[in-house]
This record gives structure tokens, C-alpha cells and sequence, in this order.
């Protein structure tokens, strides 16, 4: 990319969302700058996950994502979700959620945010898979949102660089369990296999 492109990226200085979500037992969720409505009526909207995410394998197989908008005063927040991977340690341990449509995690700290029912996946081959929902539930604080933005979270290091993506031998590993290699090579063979997502979607 150029440096007037990331220039350009940078001076948009874009709201940061953490988006969760849960399937095959486990939660998950990172810190989102790429995410936007993208449809009035019916209204969608998408969010990008990187490939090489815990969360985006997670989402793979969930059927709902949460979107909650994150507040210019949520650092410590941004910090756990966009600093440390689900790979490595369990980012709902000590901090207050509830399970919401799905399983998908309700952090009860971020009122602002947007439940999603998955619509479509749209992968074009490059490092971030696009998610774009269909918004059940939308709830707002009692704050009104002063956004988190990108330059906020300058000095938070992802837990994941988006290049690093996943390999096989991530699928095997315990934090995906067997289930979901199994569903994984089922996608993989295509044609002459029904695979159900869990909750019937
Ligand atoms: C400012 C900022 C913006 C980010 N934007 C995205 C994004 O749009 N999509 C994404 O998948 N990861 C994004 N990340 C990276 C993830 O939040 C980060 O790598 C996280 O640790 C991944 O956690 P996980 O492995 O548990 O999913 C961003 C991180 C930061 C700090």
C-alpha cells in the first residue's frame, strides 16, 4: 500500500468496536476498526475480521456477532480485546457478560452496541474475512457515546498482526477441538455434505 493510501486510512481515524461472538462452546472477540453499516432497507452491517484471529475462527461457525461501540474512556477495555488473543488466554475471565441470541457475549460494561444475526460471509482472498448481519437488537447507554478511535489505541500492540494467519495446524489444536475440524474439512469437500450451522442458520 502506498503511504498517501495510509495516510488517508489513518486521517479517517475510524470508532473501534469490540465484536463477540461464540460457537462450539467457545466465546471470543477482538478490538474492530473495519466495520460499517452497508444497507438502509434492509439494514446490514459488516464487519471484518482478521484471519488471523482466535475470534475470526470462532465466527466462522456462529450464527450471531455482537457489536459494541467502544467509548474514548474504554482503554482498559480496548486493551484486553485488541492487546491479547483468545489463543492464549480467556478474555471474558473477570469482567461481567451475559449470553445473548447464540451463546454470543454481552460485555455488560458497553451499552452502545448491536446484535447481529449473520447474513453472509464474503471472503475475497485477502488477510480479513468480511461478517455482514442482520441487526436483531440495538441497545444505546445512558451516556451518550463520546467514540474510541484508532489514534486512542496508538500505543495498544494487537494480539495478532494481521499477516500471521491461521495455518492447519491451528485447527488441530485444543482451543478448536475436534467438532470443528471435522465441520472444517466438511466445507472443504463441498458438494455432498449438509452442514447445518448450529442454531439452524
Ligand atoms: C486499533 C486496532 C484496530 C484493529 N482492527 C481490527 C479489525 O478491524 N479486525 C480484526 O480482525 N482485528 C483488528 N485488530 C486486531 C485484533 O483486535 C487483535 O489482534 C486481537 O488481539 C485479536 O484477538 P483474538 O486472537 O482473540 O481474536 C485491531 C487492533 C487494534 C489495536
Amino acid at each position: 500500500m502506498t503511504d498517501a493510501a495510509t495516510a488517508l486510512f489513518r486521517s479517517l481515524n475510524s470508532p473501534l468496536i469490540v465484536a463477540t461472538t461464540a460457537s462450539n462452546g467457545q466465546t471470543a472477540g477482538c478490538v474492530a476498526g473495519f466495520h460499517t453499516q452497508c444497507s438502509i432497507d434492509p439494514v446490514r452491517y459488516a464487519v471484518w475480521l482478521s484471519k488471523a484471529n482466535h475470534t475470526y475462527r470462532v465466527a466462522l461457525f456462529a450464527t450471531h456477532l455482537a457489536v459494541h461501540f467502544l467509548d474514548v474512556a474504554d482503554h482498559e477495555l480496548a486493551a484486553r480485546f485488541g492487546g491479547l488473543s483468545g489463543d492464549d488466554v480467556d478474555k471474558f475471565a473477570g469482567i461481567d457478560w451475559t449470553p445473548g441470541p447464540g451463546g454470543v457475549p454481552l460485555i455488560d460494561g458497553c451499552p452502545n452496541r448491536l446484535i447481529l444475526q449473520r447474513a453472509t460471509l464474503w471472503d475475497d482472498g485477502s488477510d480479513h474475512l468480511c461478517i455482514v448481519g442482520e441487526p436483531i437488537d440495538a441497545s444505546v447507554g445512558s451516556h451518550e457515546l463520546d467514540p474510541m478511535r484508532i489514534i486512542d489505541a496508538d500505543d495498544i500492540e494487537p494480539g495478532h498482526s494481521a499477516g500471521a494467519r491461521g495455518t492447519p495446524d491451528d485447527l488441530t489444536s485444543t482451543r478448536m477441538g475436534a467438532s470443528v475440524v471435522d465441520t472444517m474439512e466438511d466445507l472443504a469437500a463441498g458438494a455432498g455434505h449438509a452442514v447445518d450451522l448450529p442454531g439452524g442458520h
